[in-house]
Order: structure tokens, then sequence, then C-alpha cells
């Protein structure tokens, strides 16, 4: 096999091994995909102002997250259902994540326990939350994070309803029989079936189990119930940023869900900017959305992010090559980073600032023949 240069290869390679009700539930994002495809083309519209004969010699990767010292400001989203990618899913992420010094967030809707996850040895590790219509199920799911070791919950906030994804609905989506929503198996409610609406069975079991009603005074109560910082993930306005803030929130997360929610939304590198804005430099901000690169990693920085988390390179790495695969990607975009900072003239990621990328870059269309 060639070698694997770039973390993007990975998708190939995991299209060629999973089930296509598989590979088509973890690459698609909603309805005309606009948002999917945008998440990367943004990225692509910005571009660096690099400095020189700047000493590069030594580069220092490490930052600081909710209090916690990582490796490197890239960390890993949560994504369900990784049992389907490999067999070893979640445990094989979280102890890559751990091997690379950084951040895993277990999704509530993984096919391995809180206490599993814990189980595969030391690591930060955040906690992402559904708040289901029965709210002791939230509380139990915090109470056992807690227990468990994860440092913060990350709370979802985009996703009242599944957003339309076509593939899922055509394929008839559902986990496989073998496979169980380990957090949820106690509580009669870890299985998901495809019902006789012609929906995709995840789209199903979230309208019945979901809460539709959560809003910012559940911010509040899930406040008084847990000491953990609590990030809010979905964030896409300035308003809803200053209301995070108001609300007392440790952090904002810009993501659109991987453009699997609401289509024709901005990618989340263009959003970034107005987050940031409006929170004033009290809560950090990170991003989620296409970072397939270490210069997307830079670009995000330079923005004001405070880091960046995965979801589908984990994914497609994953099922290619276990946790050497998720290994591989961290180490990929770690090695892009540097060398990103190297030839833009940083060397700590304080260092990065909005004056090393432009975003109102103008492309010529076509320039007079006199300066060609
Ligand atoms: C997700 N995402 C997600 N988010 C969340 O809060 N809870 C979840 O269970 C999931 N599950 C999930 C599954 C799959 C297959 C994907 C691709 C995404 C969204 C995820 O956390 C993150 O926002 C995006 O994946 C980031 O975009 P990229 O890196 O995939 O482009």
């Amino acid at each position: 096999m060639e070698e694997i240069t770039n973390v993007m290869e990975f998708e190939e390679i995991a299209r060629q091994k999973l089930p296509k009700m598989v590979y088509d539930y973890y690459a698609s994002g909603a309805e005309d995909q606009w948002t999917l495809k945008e998440n990367r083309n943004a990225f692509s519209r910005i571009l660096f102002r690099p400095r020189i004969l700047v000493d590069v010699s030594n580069i220092d990767l490490t930052t600081t997250v909710m209090g916690f010292k990582i490796s490197m400001p890239i960390m890993i989203a949560p994504t369900a259902m990784l049992k389907m990618a490999h067999p070893d899913g979640e445990y094989a992420t979280a102890r890559a994540a751990s091997a690379a010094g950084t951040i895993m967030t277990l999704s509530s809707l993984a096919t391995s326990s809180i206490e599993e996850v814990a189980s595969t040895g030391p690591g930060i590790r955040f906690f992402q939350l559904y708040v289901y219509k029965d709210r002791n199920v939230a509380a139990q799911l915090v109470r056992r994070a807690e227990r468990a070791g994860f440092k913060a919950i990350v709370l979802t906030v985009d996703t009242p309803r599944l957003g339309r994804r076509e593939a899922d609905i055509k394929n008839r989506f559902a986990l496989p029989p073998s496979l169980t929503l380990k957090n949820f198996e106690g509580l009669d409610l870890g299985k998901m079936t495809v019902d006789k609406t012609s929906d995709s069975g995840l789209a199903s079991y979230f309208v019945g189990q979901v809460d539709p009603t959560l809003s910012w005074k559940d911010v509040k109560w899930l406040q008084t119930i847990t000491l953990l910082p609590i990030l809010v993930k979905g964030v896409l306005t300035a308003e809803d940023a200053k209301l995070a803030v108001q609300n007392g929130v440790a952090g904002i997360i810009v993501s659109n869900h991987g453009a699997r929610q609401l289509d024709y939304v901005p990618a989340t590198i263009t959003a970034l900017e107005e987050v940031v804005k409006a929170a004033e430099g009290r809560v950090p901000v990170f991003l989620d959305g296409g970072v397939r690169r270490g210069t997307d990693v830079f670009k995000a920085l330079a923005m004001g992010a405070s880091g960046v988390f995965i979801g589908r390179p984990v994914v497609f790495s994953l099922a290619a090559d276990g946790e050497a695969g998720v290994r591989k990607v961290l180490q990929m975009l770690r090695d892009e980073l540097e060398l990103t900072m190297a030839l833009s003239g940083c060397t700590s990621i304080e260092e990065i600032t909005r004056n090393h990328i432009i975003t109102d870059w103008d492309p010529p269309r076509s320039l007079p023949s006199s300066r060609l």
C-alpha cells in the first residue's frame, strides 16, 4: 500500500473497508451538503502572511485547555458509535488521545460506556451530553462522568432534532444489532431500531428520546447538578455567544456539527470571528468542522480559537487502522501545525496572531498582460 501522507487519505481506505451504511453515516452532511463542502472551502480562502528570519529551532505546541496542559491545541470531537468503525472503537480512540497527550470527548451515543472508557488508562477526557426528555437520564450521565474522572461536560446545543441526512434515510440507518448505546444499557434506551416510518433509525431515536425543549434555563440547571465546567457546542452567532457568557458557561465550541444539522449555515471558520469578538475573552472559544490540515489549525488559532477538535479524521483513521490509525492522524496534524508555525515565524501558540493571516484576499480574476 502506498504511504499515507495526509489526513484526508484515510477516508478512501475507510470507504473501502466499511459497509456502505456505516461509511455513509460517518461521511454525510445534511441535505444538499453545501455546508459540508464549505467547511473545507472556507479554510482554502484564508491565506498566510508569514514572518521570516525568526529563530524557529525550538517550537512549543503545548497549550492549556480548561486548566489542563495538553501537548497541542488539537483535540478529539465527540462522534457517536465508534465500534461500527472498529471493534476497539472508543477504547482505541481514548488510548490514541492519551498517547498523544490530548483530550478526547466521549459521545453520549457511544458504543462503549463512560466507565469502560475511563478504564482504558489515564487521560484527560470530556463527556458530551445529549439531554434526554427524562432529566434523570442526563443527571445520571453527568454523575457517572464525574465519578469516572471526566473533566468537563460538552453540552451539544444544535440538535433539538436530528438534521436530514439523506443517505441515512435511503440506507434506513440503524445501529447493528450486535452493538448497543452502552451509556443507556441499564436504562433500556440502548437499542436503536428502524421503525415503519421512512426515517433513519437515529432520527427516530432522537425524536423519541432527546428533549427539544432544551433552553438556557437548562444550562443553569446543569450548573446546579455538577461542578464540572460546561462547554456549549454548536454556537454560530455573536448573539448566542453573549447569552452563553451571561449564562455562565466555561467555554464555547463554534460548531455546525460537521455540517450534519442545518444546511447552509456558514463554515465554522467563517463564523468563528464574530463569536470570538462577542465572547470578549471572558471564556475560551474552540472550533470544530473541516479541520484536515495543520494549516487549518493555525488559521483557526490566528482567528482567536483556543484550540480545535476533529471528528471525521478520527472516525476514518480508526476504521482504517484502529488505535494506530488515530495516533497517526494526531501525529500528522501535529507535525503539519509545527511546520506551519516554523514557516510563519511562530515558536509558540501564543505567538500566532491575526496578523499572520489574510481573510479579505481577493483573487485576481485576470491580470493585465503587462503584469504577467
Ligand atoms: C458527529 N458529531 C457529534 N456531535 C455530538 O455532539 N455528539 C455526537 O454524538 C456526534 N456524533 C457524530 C458522529 C459522526 C459520524 C460525525 C461525523 C460527527 C459532530 C462532531 O462532534 C463534530 O462537530 C464534527 O464531526 C466536526 O466536523 P469534522 O471534523 O467531522 O469535519
